[in-house]
Formats: C-alpha cells, sequence, structure tokens
C-alpha cells in the first residue's frame, strides 16, 4: 500500500489524467489512486494521507459518482488524517462558477476531523467567481483542461512541492 491514497471521480477523463500525474510526480509506489465510483469508504479510511479530486459538472455541481460517494465519508473518522483536494473546471466556459465542486470535498473531509492542506493562489486564472475561494486563495489545486492544459504540469509540480511533507511523503 502506498502513502498516500488518491480518490478521484471524472466524466471525461481529465481527472483521472491528472491523477496519474500527481501519482508520477510523488514517484513510484507512493500513491495509490482510486475511483470512487468503484472504491468504498474502507478503501480510504486506510490511508492517513488523502487526496480528493474532481470536476465541476452540472451547474457548478460535484461530479455524479463523486455525489454518490460522499455520503460514505460520513461513516469514516477522518480526524489525524490529512487531505489535500485538486479540481478541475472551466474558466472561460463556467467562470462564475469556476471550480466551485472543489470547495463541496473540502468541506466535506473538514467536517469529518481531517486536516486540509494544499491551498492555492488565484493568480494566473482569469474568472469571475468561484465558491472554493476563501481568503483570496482556493482551498485547493485548481486545473483547468479546458482552456490552460499547459499549465498544468508545472501547478502539479508547485502544488506537490507544497504539500509533500504534510502528506508523509
Ligand atoms: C455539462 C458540463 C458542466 C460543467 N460545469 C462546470 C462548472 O460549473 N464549473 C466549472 O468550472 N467547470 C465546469 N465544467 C467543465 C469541466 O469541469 C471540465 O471540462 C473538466 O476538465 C472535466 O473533467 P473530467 O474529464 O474529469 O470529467 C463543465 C463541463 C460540462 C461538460
Amino acid at each position: 500500500m502506498g502513502t498516500i491514497g488518491l480518490f478521484y471521480g471524472t466524466d471525461t477523463g481529465n481527472t483521472r489524467k491528472v491523477a496519474k500525474t500527481i501519482a508520477k510526480k510523488f514517484g513510484e509506489g507512493v500513491v495509490d489512486i482510486h475511483n470512487v465510483a468503484k472504491a468504498t469508504a474502507e478503501d480510504l479510511a486506510k490511508y492517513n494521507s488523502l487526496i480528493l479530486g474532481t470536476p465541476t459538472l452540472g451547474d457548478g455541481e460535484l461530479e455524479p459518482t463523486w455525489e454518490e460517494f460522499l455520503p460514505k465519508l460520513d461513516e469514516v473518522d477522518l480526524t489525524g488524517k490529512v487531505v489535500a483536494v485538486y479540481g478541475l473546471g472551466d474558466q472561460d466556459g463556467y467562470g462564475h462558477e469556476f471550480v466551485d465542486a472543489m470547495i463541496i470535498l473540502y468541506k466535506k473531509a473538514k467536517e469529518r476531523g481531517a486536516k486540509l492542506v494544499g491551498s492555492w493562489p488565484t493568480d494566473g486564472y482569469d474568472f469571475t467567481k468561484s465558491k472554493s475561494v476563501v481568503n483570496d486563495e482556493f482551498v485547493g489545486l485548481a486545473l483547468d483542461q479546458d482552456n490552460q492544459a499547459d499549465m498544468t504540469d508545472e501547478r502539479v509540480s508547485e502544488w506537490i512541492e507544497k504539500i509533500r511533507a504534510d502528506l508523509g511523503a
């Protein structure tokens, strides 16, 4: 088992692709990737360090398989666990609800007792509004494969260096 459990949901595969990029950058054997469409709450509870990733879909909403998985977290005590979130969105098409779903994962993890790490500056993005911005920062890593795919690799690298020690990796 790796040190970090990465749990993601996806509609068209972008969030899975980023999950693989994150895992690769942490190094071999560090990150176990789980699709929430197939995962259980027990799978998640095994890890002391977690990364949760979702795209924003619908009208600023969580990806549907995450929507189904999220209530299962109510069975899991996340006290003492460290959690970082990342979210995919489209700042051009959905500039009024850019990466809104990220805050849903963030709030749930916090509510269950986890320590949240990995907030991220809003510099370099062009959007009007996001529920996932708290105290002028995104609550996790915001990525935009629709408009800024060329920036993803570098953003992921920087974010990982920011959270690596907190996640014990
Ligand atoms: C129907 C639909 C609704 C979307 N709604 C939002 C939204 O409210 N906010 C946002 O930032 N992005 C929104 N997006 C953009 C997606 O989050 C983005 O394309 C993401 O990369 C998809 O990730 P996935 O391939 O993992 O499903 C939407 C995309 C679609 C197709």
